[in-house]
C-alpha cells in the first residue's frame, strides 16, 4: 500500500483516503464521492476496508460485525470505482499481535458521549487511523459526522501531532424516513426498524427546543428522552448536549461559549443488543 500511495504521490496526484470497516451503505459510498470529488482530475481514491479488533470492547459485537468484502468491492465497482482497496489482515496492522505495545490515545475528548461506555475504544480508533494514514499517505481523509465524536478525536489527534491530513467532515446520510445510515442497521428487527426513526425525531426536538429559545442543556436533553419514550423497544444509553469542540457537558447554551455557541447534541440507543447513535449540531447566535 505505502509502494502504490508512494509511486501516486510521485506522479503529482492528490491522495484521498475514506477508511471504513467495510459492509458498505450508502453513507459510505457518498463519503467516497466526496473524496473523488476533492481529489479533482488528477485525484486518488483510497478505501480501506479493515474491521479493526482494537476499537471493540470485550462484550461488544467484533465477531458479529458483518464481513462482506466481496460485496463491498461490487458496490465500489458499481459507484464509479476506486484507485485502491486497502484491505488488510489483523497479522498486517497488529504485527506484534494483541494488545498494541504502541498506541496512540487523545485525552479528555473521550471523557463523555460513546467514551463514556466504550473504555479503550477511541484510543483503537486513534490508533488504527493512525496506522491508515501512515500505510496510505493521504492528503486529506474523509470522516462521516455520523461519529461526531470520532471526528472531533481524529481532528485534535491530526492536528497536535502534525499528521499533515486534512480532515474532511461529510454530512450524515439518512433514510427517508430520518434514520442515519448504519451497518449495524441490518441488525435490527422490522419492529426495531419502524421504531428507530425515534432518535432523528429526538434530535429534531433538540433543534426545535433551540429554535423557539431554550438554552438549558437538560430541558433539551429532556425533550430528546421524551421522543425516545415514545418508542418501547428503545433503551437509551445516554441523550446528552456538549460543548462542539471540547465534548465536554454544559448547563446552559451560549454564544459566548469557547466554540463561539456550538454544540452537539448526541445520542445512543439500544434496540435489542443493537446500538444505534445518532447527533446534530445545535448553534446559538448572539442574536437570538
Ligand atoms: P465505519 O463505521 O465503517 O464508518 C466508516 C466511515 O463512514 C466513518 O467516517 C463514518 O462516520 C462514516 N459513516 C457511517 N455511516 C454514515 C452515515 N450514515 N452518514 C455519513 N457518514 C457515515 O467509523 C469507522 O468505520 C471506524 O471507526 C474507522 C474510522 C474506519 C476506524 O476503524
Amino acid at each position: 500500500m505505502q509502494a502504490e500511495a508512494e509511486a501516486a504521490r510521485a506522479a503529482g496526484r492528490r491522495l484521498a483516503l475514506v477508511p471504513t470497516m467495510g459492509a458498505l451503505h450508502d453513507g459510505h459510498l457518498a463519503l467516497v464521492r466526496d473524496a473523488r470529488r476533492r481529489g479533482g482530475e488528477d485525484g486518488h481514491v483510497t478505501v480501506s476496508v479493515f474491521v479493526n479488533p482494537t476499537q471493540f470492547g470485550p462484550a461488544e459485537d467484533f465477531d458479529a460485525y458483518p464481513r462482506a468484502l466481496d460485496a463491498d468491492l461490487d458496490a465500489l465497482a458499481e459507484a464509479g470505482g476506486v484507485d485502491a482497496v486497502f484491505a488488510p489482515t489483523d497479522a498486517a496492522m497488529y504485527p506484534f499481535g494483541l494488545p498494541p505495545y504502541a498506541t496512540v490515545a487523545v485525552r479528555d475528548l473521550d471523557r463523555h458521549l460513546c467514551g463514556a461506555t466504550r473504555p479503550g475504544h477511541f484510543e483503537g480508533v486513534a490508533t488504527v487511523v493512525t496506522k491508515l494514514f501512515l500505510a496510505c499517505r493521504p492528503h486529506l481523509a474523509v470522516f462521516g459526522q455520523k461519529d461526531a465524536q470520532q471526528l472531533a478525536i481524529l481532528r485534535r489527534m491530526t492536528a497536535e501531532l502534525g499528521f499533515g491530513v486534512e480532515l474532511v467532515g461529510h454530512p450524515i446520510v439518512r433514510e427517508p424516513d430520518g434514520l442515519a445510515l448504519s451497518s449495524r442497521n441490518r441488525y435490527l428487527s422490522a419492529a426495531e426498524r419502524a421504531q428507530a426513526v425515534v432518535l432523528s425525531r429526538a434530535l429534531r426536538a433538540a433543534e426545535a427546543a433551540v429554535e423557539s429559545g431554550e438554552r438549558d442543556a437538560a430541558a433539551i436533553q429532556g425533550a430528546m428522552e421524551d421522543q425516545i419514550a415514545e418508542a418501547p423497544l428503545a433503551r437509551p444509553q445516554y441523550a446528552e448536549v456538549v460543548d462542539a469542540g471540547t465534548l465536554q457537558p454544559v448547563d446552559t447554551l451560549s454564544p459566548e461559549s469557547p466554540s463561539g455557541g456550538r454544540y452537539l447534541a448526541a445520542l445512543a440507543v439500544f434496540f435489542g443488543d443493537t446500538r444505534l447513535i445518532d447527533n446534530t449540531t445545535l448553534e446559538v447566535g448572539r442574536g437570538a
